[in-house]
């Protein structure tokens, strides 16, 4: 599929491309609709000023605006039952019912979420995207006047994310760049290392992998070329859905737990051990090519900068089999040629949340922190559930018995370092704690100006 035969007007932004790392800051407002025939009037005024993902020739805005509905959001516009029937299961039952699914138990589990979050009260989710704090806030402003003008509508809950320097996530690592090569839309020197493993390099995925209403993966092989399943038209094209989920880091705690554990792993070395968990040194570079310590510099946007496979390392002697990186995108490493995970690819944006905790401090603060995971995809049963429950949550699919994720903390309590001999790493402490979260959908915008104007079937 060539890039021109894709309706940039009719797909939202920050999904296709990101907006970019000038967007330092991220405010997402849930937003309650009390009555529907108001909240599609506000819905009517906004659908222009919904960013789409047209090229900027002409310089970008200082401030972006998205918006994304969940399940009790279509019925509180008035969407009928029976269209709401045609979304995908998942996103039906909503993030809090998969808690099973998720592995979200304990502090984690929906009964602890911040208030609004996974109760049904967040019908709808504004994203904000701007420059600087002064973009931010003219345009929270113009937000927030709206929705008090309009009188039907009530802010839920506003979350403010900001990038660190240097694109680092709580825990130190650079994060965000591997992203899925998407046919017809990622530059062809950045296919290698995001795409599809081939014999002889890596082909994009199908656009249909990630926006509705477009062959996928399985549809572009079926004879009939029939298209994977989607609410009719116009929800079902050029739409997508977005998981949002709050995770807390405890920082000082995983600071801590490598901090000890390396005291007895390669000659006390903390960053290598750290780069073990990620399966990338902290400013990006992979272990897979580079096993023994870090490049000087490290550009992840560079060409083929995520040129690497698996295969080079069968036994995870560079990069441990568990590693978050290996985990959640195995690429060729569960073999026939990468064709066990090509359908689990998801699109991330997510952003930190909360202040940084300082260089060195190994004591908490009691500050909130942690990350807004955010990631589309089009489907969020086969792609994202399947790589938090199979892959980050479960160790079967690598022989690796209960090892669990080290990053994100699991009941497992220990990760494996493959080496002569091997290193376990342990205890996992509960370095990340679910705070809450939603499944959305996000409309095209001909889908949205249909749910706008009331007139979806
Ligand atoms: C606090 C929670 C998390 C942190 C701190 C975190 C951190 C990271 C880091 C540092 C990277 C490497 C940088 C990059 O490849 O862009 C990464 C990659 C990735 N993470 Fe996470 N992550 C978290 C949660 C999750 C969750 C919940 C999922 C999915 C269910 C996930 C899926 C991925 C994927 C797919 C990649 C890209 C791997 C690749 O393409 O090689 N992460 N993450």
């Amino acid at each position: 599929m060539s890039a021109t035969s894709i309706d940039l007007a009719d797909i939202q932004g920050d999904i296709l491309k990101a907006y970019g790392n000038r967007y330092r800051h991220t405010s997402y407002v849930f937003i309650g609709v009390g009555d529907a025939a108001r909240g599609r009037a506000w819905l009517s005024d906004l659908v222009d000023r919904v960013t789409t993902a047209v090229h900027w020739d002409g310089g970008r805005p200082d401030a972006t605006l998205n918006l994304a509905l969940t399940r009790p959001g279509l019925a509180a516009l008035g969407v009928p039952d029976t269209t709401i029937e045609t979304f995908s299961t998942e996103f039906r039952q909503g993030m809090a019912a998969r808690a099973a699914e998720l592995g979200d138990f304990e502090d984690s589990a929906p009964a602890h979420w911040d208030p609004g979050l996974g109760s049904g009260e967040a019908h709808m989710l504004v994203t904000i995207n701007a420059l600087d704090s002064s973009a931010l806030e003219t345009a929270l402003a113009e937000l927030r006047d709206g929705l008090q003008r309009n009188g039907g509508l009530s802010t839920i809950l506003e979350e403010h994310t900001q990038m660190f320097s240097r694109q680092r996530e709580h825990f130190g690592f650079a994060d965000g760049f591997s992203q899925p090569a998407i046919e017809g839309v990622t530059d062809p020197d950045r296919v290698p290392g995001q795409g599809v493993p081939q014999a002889n390099g890596w082909r994009p995925l199908a656009l249909g992998e990630f926006i509705l209403g477009h062959e996928d993966e399985e549809s572009r092989t079926d004879p009939k070329h029939r298209l994977p399943s989607a609410p009719a038209d116009p929800l079902g094209r050029n739409s997508t859905y977005m998981v949002w989920r709050k995770v807390r880091q405890d920082v000082a705690l995983f600071r801590r737990t490598v901090f000890e554990a390396s005291r007895f792993y390669a000659a006390r070395d903390n960053d290598k051990l750290m780069a073990k968990i990620v399966g990338r040194w902290q400013n990006g570079a992979p272990l897979v090519n580079a096993p023994s310590a870090p490049p000087p510099e490290f550009d992840p946007k560079a060409p083929g900068a995520n040129d690497f496979r698996y295969a080079v390392d069968p036994t995870g002697s560079r990069c441990p089999i568990g590693a978050h990186i290996r985990r959640s995108n195995p690429r060729d490493a569960l073999g026939f040629d990468g064709k066990l995970t090509f359908r689990h690819r998801i699109i991330r944006r997510g952003m930190p949340y909360g202040p940084e905790l300082p260089p060195g401090v190994t004591e908490d603060d009691g500050e909130e922190r942690g990350l807004v995971f955010v990631c589309f995809n089009a489907s969020i049963s086969r792609q994202f559930e399947s790589i938090q429950r199979q892959w980050l949550n479960d160790g079967n699919s690598f022989h690796l018995g209960n090892d669990t994720d080290f990053l994100l903390g699991g009941p497992s309590g220990k990760m494996t370092i493959q080496g002569d001999p091997p290193f376990f790493l342990a205890p996992q402490g509960p370095f990340t704690t679910t705070r809450g979260g939603e499944y959305l959908f996000v409309p095209g915008i001909t889908a949205l100006a249909a749910i706008a104007d009331g007139v979806v079937a």
